[in-house]
């Protein structure tokens, strides 16, 4: 490649970093929270808040590689579609029906291992969920759908 294309390239780089997308960041805690109604095991908090807050909640932490364009873009997108899925911040603000939905399909999507996507953990290897983190998170929603299921099945 001759230094004109270096050139080029480099400066395309620096000039796309103008263009960075708003954070994903709450400084009050949301009274909406799903911690905030629900019990949730530490253990089982820690597995969510390392391989699915930072898509799935009011927070996102980004590492410096995080920041840099492209991938801040990239980042930027999937937060912005993982939000409209599941936010766990505004978790008691759904329906029964959604929240029913949405503890069914966290159990299912760690269970097939689809959740959290395979290009975040390539990145992030700290999300990366081991057998037995899946287990209690699966363990954990599954209980939770019941209990949800079982309160207002009492109020009928
Ligand atoms: C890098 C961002 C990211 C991370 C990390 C992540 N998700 Fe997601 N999640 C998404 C996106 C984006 C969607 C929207 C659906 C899609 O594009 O596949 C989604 C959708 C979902 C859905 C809804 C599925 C549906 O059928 O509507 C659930 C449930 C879910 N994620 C659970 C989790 C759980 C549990 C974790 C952690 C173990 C996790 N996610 C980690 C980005 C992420």
């Amino acid at each position: 490649m001759n230094k004109k294309v270096i050139l080029t390239i480099v400066g395309v780089l620096i000039l796309i970093q103008l263009i960075r997308p708003g954070a994903n960041k709450t400084e009050a805690p949301s009274p909406q929270a799903l911690t905030a109604h629900y019990t949730v095991p530490d253990s089982v908090l820690t597995a969510l808040k390392v391989a699915c807050y930072n898509c799935h909640s009011n927070n996102t932490s980004y590492p410096w590689y995080d920041q840099v364009a492209p991938v801040s873009w990239f980042v930027a997108y999937h937060v912005s579609r993982g939000k409209k899925h599941l936010n766990f911040d505004e978790f008691e603000a759904y329906p029964v029906k959604r929240k029913l939905k949405r503890l069914k399909d966290i159990s299912e999507s760690v269970e097939e291992g689809t959740m959290p996507i395979s290009s975040y953990t390539w990145m992030h290897s700290e999300a990366v969920l081991t057998a037995s983190q899946k287990k209690l998170i699966i363990t954990w929603s599954d209980s939770l759908h019941h209990q949800i299921e079982d309160t207002t099945k009492a109020a009928l």
